[in-house]
Formats: C-alpha cells, sequence, structure tokens
C-alpha cells in the first residue's frame, strides 16, 4: 500500500508523577479543542474518565481498567498514577480501496501508567480525535505472570440522559438481528432470544452489539464500538438502567471458563466513542479505521473492487438447491426436510450468468454449491469434515466453467461454507487456496453457519477471533481476499488487512428471501446506515427488481420500492456489490433490459470521497459518492416508511463543470408493499448550483448518475 506522509508530529515523553488524590486528574483535548477527556484516579485509586463536547458532558464519570483473571487476583482500584506520556501526531494514509481515498489520522493522545500497592501495572492510553475518542488497556508484563485468562473487564460508558438508542441485541453469536429504536432505559435484549431464523443465537444478559448508536435530548449523536479487535473477545455493552450506563461484557467460551487468554505484555482492542452533531457526521468519521495499525500485508491489486452476479438468490427463494442430493432444505434449517434435486450451481447454470455478467459488464460470479457437501451440512449436528473444498459436484464442470468465464471476462468468486466448523476449514485451507491460484481466483466468500464446533465456543469470541484473523493472514500469502458471511464484526481491520474486503454481519437482503417474519422492514436501511455500517463495508447484496417474487414464495417480499434497491449501491458501501437478482428479472416481458437497470451497469464500487448529503437516524439518508478513475459522481437516497420530499444540493460537485444527471426514483404512485415497481426516469444538466427535489415513496428512494458533459 502507498503510504503517504504528508506531515508527521510526534512528540512524546511528557512526564508526571504523582500519587493517587485529587491532583491526579489530566486532560486531553481534540486537535480543534472540541472534544475534551478527563481522566483521573478517585478517592479509591479507581481510574475513570469523562468526555465533553463543545463544554457539554457527553460522558459522565465512568470507571475504567478493571480486570478479572482466572486463579490471579484482579484490579480496579488501589492504582497510584506513576506518569504520564503525550503524544499528537497529523497524518494521511490511503486507502487502497475504500469510501474514500485519502484519511487524515489527527489526534491528540496521553498514555498513564497506573500501578497498585503490589507493583501490579496497567497503562491506559487515550486518543481524542476531532470526531470522538478511543482508549485501550496495556497490561505491561508482571512478576511472575506471563500469561492470564480473562474473566472480566470494566470499560464503562455512563449517559447523561435516558437517550434514543438505536440497537440490536447482545447476541454472542450472531450479528443478524433487527435494530430496535426505544429509550435507553427500555433495551431489552433478552426478548429476542431464540429468533426462528438464526441458526445459532445466544443472548446471555441484557446487552447490546457495537456499533450502538444514541441520540441525546440535546441533538448529540454518539456511537460506541470497537477497533482492533484482535486476539481477545468481542465487546458486547451491558445495560444498567438504574445507572443509565453501559459496561464492557465481553464474549466467552465455555470451553476456558473465560473470556480471552492473553499473554504480557497485552494490548486491548480501542474502546471508541464517536461523537457527533450532525447524524451523517457518524458515516462520514474514520475514527475507527484511524484507531488501526496502517497496512501490514502490501499490496493487494489482486483484488479488483467489482460488481458481481451469483448462482444464489435463486437457492434463497427456492427455485434451486445448493445440495445436488436434494435432501436439505436450507431456508427453514430443518434437518431431514426433503427439497427435491434443482441444483442451481451446474455447468450450463453458471455460463448463463456469465453470459448475463459478460453482456452487461459485470465482472464478478459467485457460485454457491459447486461442491459437494451440502446434503449433510444441515442434516447433521456433527459438521466437522462435512465439506470439501476441493471436490465439484459432478454436474459442475470446474475447469470448463473456469476456462469459459476466462473467455468471456468474468471473474469467478470461491464460496466456502464452512458450516462453523473451522477445525475442518484450517485443515483444507493451504489445498483450498491452492486450487483457487490454480483457477485464477482471487477472492473468497466464507460462511459460518450454525452452532460454532466445538460446542462452546461462540461465533463472536475469542477462539473465533483467531480462526477468521488466521485466514485473513492465511489468504494474504496466497493473494486472496476476504468477504466473511456470519464474520466477526469489522472493527477497522481492513486498514492494517486490506484483503479483507467485506463482510456480512447483520440482516443482509436474505431475510427478505425467507423471514418468518415478514423481513427486513423499510426503516432497516436508514437505520443500518447509522449503526453496522459504521464499523466497515457490507456484503448485503442489493438489486432485487421482482420485489414479490410471488413465482417462487407468495409468503415473502422484499420490503422496499425499485428505485430503493438503486439507491443501496450508493448508501450501502461495500467494494463488492451484488446484483443479486436471477438475471431474467432484470429483463421486460419484451425481452429489453428494464431501463432501471442502467443504473447498475453505470454505478461505481470504489471511491474517492463520499459525503452524506442528509439523513437521521432510522429514517432516511442521502449519500454522494464520487468515483475512483473517472469523473462521474453517484448520489443515493433511503426512506423508511414515511414518504419524503427530498432537497438535493448539487454543490459537491465541481465549481463550472456541468453533468448530465440521471435521476432514477418512485413513481407517483409508488409504495413499498402496494406499488414497489413504480417508477421514473429523468434528466437534466446540472452543476455545482443547482438544488433539485426527489419525492421518495414510503420505503422507497432514489438514485442518481452525475457524468461531466464534455
Ligand atoms: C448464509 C449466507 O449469509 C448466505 O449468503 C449463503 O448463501 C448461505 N449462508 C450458504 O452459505
Ligand atoms: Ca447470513
Amino acid at each position: 500500500m502507498r503510504y503517504l506522509l504528508l506531515a508527521a508530529l510526534l512528540f512524546s515523553a511528557l512526564f508526571t508523577s504523582c500519587n493517587k488524590a485529587a491532583d491526579t486528574t489530566d486532560t486531553i483535548v481534540s486537535p480543534d479543542g472540541k472534544i475534551t477527556v478527563q481522566f483521573g484516579l478517585n478517592d479509591e485509586g479507581r481510574p475513570y474518565y469523562t468526555c465533553t463536547y463543545e463544554s457539554a458532558v457527553v460522558i459522565d464519570t465512568s470507571y475504567i481498567g478493571g480486570f478479572e483473571f482466572k486463579g490471579h487476583p484482579g484490579f480496579d482500584q488501589d492504582f497510584t498514577l506513576m506518569k504520564s506520556e503525550a503524544a499528537s501526531a497529523k497524518e494521511t494514509w490511503e486507502m487502497p480501496w475504500g469510501e474514500q481515498k485519502t484519511v487524515l489520522d489527527h489526534y491528540n493522545s496521553k498514555k498513564f501508567f497506573l500501578e497498585t500497592p503490589d507493583r501490579r501495572r496497567l497503562n491506559v492510553i487515550f486518543k481524542v480525535y476531532d470526531d470522538g475518542i478511543g482508549f485501550r488497556y496495556e497490561l505491561p508484563s508482571q512478576i511472575n505472570v506471563d500469561s492470564l485468562l480473562v474473566t472480566a473487564e470494566t470499560s464503562e460508558f455512563k449517559l447523561t440522559g435516558d437517550h434514543q438508542v438505536w440497537w440490536q441485541p447482545g447476541d454472542w453469536d450472531i450479528y443478524e438481528h433487527l435494530y430496535h429504536a426505544t429509550k435507553f432505559s427500555e433495551i431489552d435484549a433478552i426478548k429476542y432470544r431464540n429468533h426462528p431464523n438464526l441458526n445459532a443465537t445466544y443472548i446471555p444478559f441484557n446487552a447490546v452489539n457495537t456499533p450502538v448508536t444514541l441520540k441525546t435530548a440535546e441533538g448529540i449523536y454518539l456511537s460506541f464500538h470497537e477497533a482492533n479487535l484482535t486476539d481477545y473477545a468481542d465487546m458486547t455493552l451491558l445495560v444498567d438502567k438504574d445507572a443509565l450506563k453501559f459496561t464492557s461484557g465481553l464474549a466467552g467460551s465455555e470451553r476456558t471458563g473465560g473470556k480471552a487468554w492473553i499473554s504480557l505484555p497485552f494490548k486491548t482492542p480501542w474502546r471508541s466513542i464517536q461523537i457527533a452533531k450532525r447524524a451523517g457526521d457518524l458515516i462520514e468519521s474514520k475514527l475507527v479505521l484511524n484507531l488501526n495499525e496502517p497496512n501490514k500485508i502490501g499490496d493487494v491489486s489482486y483484488f479488483t473492487p467489482m460488481k458481481y452476479v451469483g448462482i444464489w438468490w435463486e437457492m434463497h427463494i427456492g427455485k434451486s438447491t445448493w445440495d445436488l442430493e436434494g435432501s436439505q432444505d436450507m431456508t427453514t434449517f430443518t434437518q431431514g426436510a426433503k427439497s427435491g434435486s434443482r441444483h442451481g450451481a451446474t455447468t450450463e447454470n453458471a455460463m448463463k450468468y456469465i453470459d448475463f455478467a459478460s453482456a452487461n459488464g459485470i465482472r464478478g460470479l459467485l457460485v454457491e454449491g459447486w461442491n459437494t457437501g451440502w446434503d449433510k451440512w444441515i442434516n447433521t449436528d456433527d459438521r466437522e469434515g462435512v465439506f470439501d473444498f476441493m471436490t465439484p459436484y459432478p454436474d459442475y464442470d470446474f475447469d470448463a466453467v473456469t476456462a469459459y468465464a476466462k473467455e468471456k471476462g468474468v471473474e469467478i468468486i470461491m464460496h466456502h461454507e464452512t458450516s462453523s466448523a473451522p477445525r475442518t476449514y484450517e485443515k483444507q485451507m493451504d489445498e483450498a487456496y491452492t486450487f483457487m491460484k490454480k483457477h485464477g481466483m482471487n477472492s473468497v466468500k466464507t460462511g459460518y453457519v450454525g452452532k460454532i464446533i466445538p460446542a462452546g465456543e461462540y461465533h463472536h469470541g475469542q477462539w473465533m477471533v483467531r480462526h477468521y484473523q488466521h485466514v485473513i493472514d492465511k489468504a494474504a500469502t496466497y493473494k486472496i481476499a476476504i468477504n466473511a458471511h456470519e464474520p466477526i464484526k469489522d472493527t477497522g481491520l481492513r486498514r492494517t488487512y486490506p484483503n479483507f474486503i467485506a463482510r456480512e454481519g447483520l440482516r443482509g437482503q436474505e431475510f427478505n428471501a425467507w423471514a418468518s417474519d415478514g423481513g427486513n422492514p423499510p426503516a432497516h436501511i436508514p437505520t443500518v446506515a447509522f449503526t453496522r455500517m459504521l464499523s466497515g463495508p457490507i456484503d448485503f447484496t442489493p438489486g432485487v427488481f421482482n420485489i414479490k417474487f410471488d413465482e417462487y414464495k407468495k409468503e415473502n417480499q422484499v420490503n422496499t420500492t425499485l428505485a430503493q434497491q438503486l439507491a443501496l449501491y450508493v448508501v450501502l458501501y461495500s467494494p463488492i456489490q451484488m446484483l443479486c437478482d436471477l438475471p431474467e428479472h432484470y429483463y421486460l416481458p419484451n425481452g429489453q433490459l428494464h431501463p432501471m437497470f442502467q443504473f447498475i451497469r453505470d454505478v461505481g464500487v470504489d471511491w474517492n470521497e463520499t459525503k452524506v448529503l442528509d439523513g437521521e437516524v432510522g429514517d432516511f439518508v442521502v449519500i454522494a459518492r464520487q468515483e475512483r478513475g473517472t469523473d462521474a459522481w453517484f448520489v443515493g437516497g433511503v426512506t423508511g416508511d414515511r414518504e419524503r420530499t427530498q432537497e438535493v444540493s448539487f454543490s459537491f460537485l465541481p465549481k463550472g463543470q456541468k453533468y448530465k444527471a440521471t435521476f432514477y426514483a418512485d413513481g407517483p404512485k409508488a409504495h413499498w408493499n402496494n406499488n414497489p415497481l413504480d417508477y421514473q426516469i429523468n434528466t437534466a444538466e446540472v452543476d455545482h448550483n443547482n438544488i433539485m427535489t426527489v419525492r421518495m415513496a414510503p420505503g422507497g428512494g432514489f438514485a442518481i448518475s452525475l457524468f461531466p458533459v464534455k
């Protein structure tokens, strides 16, 4: 990766040595002076912090730095501040692919060295940026201990009121819950245990997953998450309704009886707080990425950001099956349910998709169900050894499909469903990646459906955090990029390992195909944009044109208008974007491509710049992005179930240049349920000075392409 150091200002070793008590408080201020963190030790020598934004307290006295260990005394008080070190940095770095090209990393930081009377040591580091703060712990080498099993960590986030919160349950196994909008005091995660469509779910406490986004009565937005989750456990946030505070609750392991084995010295992930006055600033913030380390794997040009089609949606809506044997029904996750053989991944079908991709300038093709094992993955409780990542089904001629794709200029994306048997996957990884490279494949979609084997481990525990990282490291040595489904959440590690290109980690489009609760409601996307999307790229798989798909499933549908499906390509960021519908659904009955399809052909996937023009959490969002390598801009807007007339100011366009704008919008009668296919396409010439109005239907949206007029 090209790492551009424009200006670096680093100074360290500022000092203060003092005893606990009143003079232990210290402050760190953001470069623009708006955010102040105060750190101190209370009368018991317990570390705490507060945070103010433009002089108003946004995080009240919150205790931090508490640890419990198995078989060793923990600590949370009796600390003395030995010294502190200040540092600052102002530098820029480049994203090899991303929402923008250049990122400014500008902060002031301070590291506090703490010690107990029995000489046990803990360092707390704060970094304060203009868009929020991060803090982490360092556990230095301790006398007579070189490793510890952490059983609890205390990091508090004490609120200043009963804020509005957009949250999902603190699940140790999955992030595929709907978001709920409630007051903090009304958070009830336990209510969402045992959702029938979650193939693995474990919600032990009333807690939330991160990122979790809040709005104060004064209109300040906060979002809590973590950065650089490496060799540790995912942090959920436990809800204390009386004290109005969140406290870290790490995902655990029944096999160790703890949360994370750490070898000293050890650095925990950063605990991060984004702070913004405008909801859109949460999306523009690069705080979580900045809290991660620079690229460690070098050039990733083997991965090209792309749009892709796939033998995928047809299985989810039941047109075809993953397995050749017809012995499983994945969409109900029921063992023994016979579906009848309608194998999707056949040579002929793959070639049909290749023809479609090639004819429409779509670079990628994902083929699920190409390998043996699919008949067993649901039908057995012991999924160890079920999948084989080298052996195609007999009706899928791997070499012929590969050769045909190459001839047509299409890149095939590998699929590895591990069925949550990571040890089986680890055994085959070298051979599987060698097989991929031999066939010219540079990226793989991985999947972790079901409960983790061995029992007692969870998707978000340290054991799996290590596995996901092992896959990234191994894939990097083969020059392979990973798109993980049922992943560990992104914590900005794509900066360090840019071969981690995307993840699912949310309720994706697939829920619209089969969820028994009616699928994703219209408020889903305007909520996801301000919550899940703050963590990183989303493989949501947009692009359904046959919104109701009654010929396949009467009881399910997509709960958006057609125009909103186009908007998703801009609103939801990912360097890979699927055109998830069946090729035949992109055509009109007269055999011509649907006019709205033109936007999908045109829209970019890799950006120089991103601007959130407007938005409100859970309500609507409008985003403009400038494509890398061209002068084109694209705008996407989505609304929840409320109709909206939206002003779009084109002031983001460069002055003095005229653009041809094509508006792909909801038709006058459009409605996500009653009339999702009503659309209109209009064109206009616009420049920097124009402001236009676009109407979004309930559950609707719009997309605009902007090409310079020569
Ligand atoms: C769940 C994934 O989210 C989905 O995209 C995939 O098709 C199935 N698992 C099968 O691997
Ligand atoms: Ca999934």
